[in-house]
């Protein structure tokens, strides 16, 4: 089989065409071989996984319990007991090259077996030479050969614990032990693909000053923006993000020029510099990785608290502004992703999905925060999946995520749970929404209203919250899954009123001819109570419960126009 498998991939690779966008690239490398890949399909790009598309519902581990395969044994199960499909799992530099040339795979293979044993897939995070922002998790044979592997220095010329992007031995080696890696996936997944997509590197990009500050560093400042990166802006001028073209006008519009004559003399400069070299070091990771094995690859980016600068925030990682540099630098990166732990989950989602950018999320809140979360970026940006992160603990160890939960906080994830369990009795009706474009869904963030009206199809929904939801401010999230023009699939998650009405030509007025609750019984949604009277507000609206998720319970609704 290993020879068939690789005669396919070489094939794979031969006819991927390397001017394809990011997304659609990747949706020539492993079609028609039941590879992972992306493919455009409709109105989406999906993710298919053996030839039919693949919803990630998933978790990510907390950072150390992948270097264990006997810690993590008994986890296996209880994540899959919460109706996760896949497992976000770091792999760590060290843990497969703790010698130079010598690579075990050991722990790897045992991830591996027990992840299908109990029927999870998984998407790897390669811990390679940079885990947020720090070289933590590279070999004591890199960490401790400064001279060999040099660091980011700061301003003042002294070194940081961080690698420097612009060595090329450093990237040498990461890429060289990340080819391996891909090399041992082909050999132990390539026919059973529990492997779906790996992350490169872990939100990289440079704190606490806002550039590396070491002599390869401030040669390459002062020369010329690389030509290739100046091409690809005036090529793509209309589409770009537009605080990068505003930039970049604001400072001339220049097509040549260092990197402060062409962006300015202001800290954004140095984000953008340093952009461009991560983004171009892990193009060579990246190649180096897919040339083995191609599966989907992407890199993640920790986001911008109000009022950071770059150095405060990291600096040069894969961010809105600086999406269009790493397209550039980075082509064999099938996307870009965002760690979204912000209460203004809505507005990062949405500068994240674009045309040539499909929406994963690697890292988010779990709970009942994710559990209306997921609903939002599976109906509104077609998103090809969502992981909450630290789901190994299952609340049993408090999570510390600064600024998000207060200290020593469990988080409990059987809404997230229960919400999978949901979407993945309903996963075929996803896909073919996102397919067509039909789906839609609504969020309400903290106290704001924000993104509570949608259009449905030729209706439009207005969620408010209601009972207790409205006191708490907790979060409400709803998804609506058409079956005909007049009728929907609800699945909610908090308690909130859905009344409907039209803002498209045709009869002013909506009523709701019936609502229906249905529970999957026996392999299929089964309608059980038809909801009138005190339980649709008289007719006039479709009521969802906190306890709904927990119950199982969905809403077929019927709308007409007079
Ligand atoms: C973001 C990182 O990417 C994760 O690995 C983890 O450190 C979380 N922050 C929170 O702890």
């Amino acid at each position: 089989m290993h020879f068939r498998l690789r005669l396919l991939l070489t094939f794979s690779l031969l006819v991927a065409t390397p001017l394809l966008a990011m997304g659609e690239q990747a949706s020539k490398t492993g079609q028609g071989n039941g590879l992972p890949h992306l493919e455009r399909r409709g109105k989406a790009t999906q993710l298919l996984v053996d030839e039919k598309p693949f919803l990630i519902l998933g978790g990510e581990l907390h950072n150390s319990s992948s270097s264990s395969v006997a810690y993590m044994k008994p986890v296996w199960p209880r994540l899959s007991a919460m109706h996760m499909n896949t497992v976000l799992v770091p792999v760590a530099w060290e843990t497969i090259e703790p010698q130079e040339g010598k690579f075990d795979f050991t722990v790897v293979d045992g991830l591996l077996q027990d992840a299908r044993a109990n029927n999870l897939k998984i998407v790897i995070l390669w811990f390679g030479a940079w885990k947020n922002t720090y070289s933590s998790y590279t070999p004591a044979w890199v960490k401790t050969n400064i001279a060999r592997f040099p660091r980011v220095q700061t301003s003042d010329g002294r070194d940081t614990e961080r690698l420097s992007p612009f060595s090329t031995v450093v990237r040498d080696a990461d890429a060289q032990a990340f080819a391996k890696l891909m090399h041992h996936l082909r050999e132990a997944d390539g026919e059973q693909h529990t492997v779906l997509m790996v992350q490169v590197e872990n939100e990289v990009g440079v704190i606490p000053q806002s550039r590396d500050h070491s002599a390869v560093a401030n040669a390459a400042f002062a020369a010329d923006v690389p030509q290739a990166l100046m091409a690809y802006l005036e090529k793509h001028l209309t589409a770009l993000n537009p605080e990068l073209r505003a930039t970049w006008e604001a400072a001339g519009a220049k097509s040549k020029g260092t990197w402060q004559e062409v962006f300015g003399k202001a800290p954004l400069t140095d984000d953008l510099f340093m952009a461009w070299q991560y983004a171009t070091y892990i193009e060579h990771v990246t190649a180096a990785g897919k040339a083995e094995y191609p599966l989907p690859m992407y890199a993640n980016a920790a986001l911008i608290r109000p009022n950071y600068e770059p150095g405060q925030y990291n600096s040069g990682g894969p961010l809105p502004h600086s999406m269009d540099i790493w397209r550039a630098g980075a082509p064999s990166l099938d996307f870009l992703s965002p760690d979204i732990y912000f209460n203004e989950f809505v507005d990062w989602a949405d500068r994240y999905t674009r045309r040539d950018n499909p929406l994963f999320i690697p890292e988010a809140q779990g709970g009942v925060t994710g559990a209306a979360n997921v609903l939002y970026v599976v109906g509104h940006d077609a998103a090809i999946g969502f992981s909450a992160f630290g789901v190994d603990d299952q609340g049993n160890t408090p999570l510390d995520l600064v600024g998000v939960t207060t200290p020593g906080e469990r988080i409990d994830n059987a809404a997230l749970g229960s919400m999978y369990l949901t979407l993945s009795r309903l996963q075929e009706e996803v896909v073919r929404g996102q397919e067509t474009g039909g789906l839609s869904a609504a969020v309400l963030e903290g106290d704001a209203q924000r993104a509570g009206r949608v259009a449905v199809g030729a209706y439009t929904a207005n969620v408010v919250r209601a009972g207790g939801g409205a006191a708490s401010g907790s979060r409400v999230g709803v998804l609506f899954i058409p079956i005909s023009a007049d009728e929907f699939l609800v699945v909610g998650c908090g308690d909130a009123g859905v009344t409907f009405s039209a803002d498209t030509p045709g009869p002013p007025i909506v009523g709701i001819e019936s609502i229906d609750e249905e529970f999957f019984e026996n392999g299929a949604w089964t309608p059980r109570r038809r909801l009138n009277g005190d339980e649709n507000s008289q007719g006039q609206a479709l009521r969802l419960h906190a306890t709904d998720l927990a119950d199982g319970r969905i809403y077929r609704v019927s709308l007409y126009r007079y």
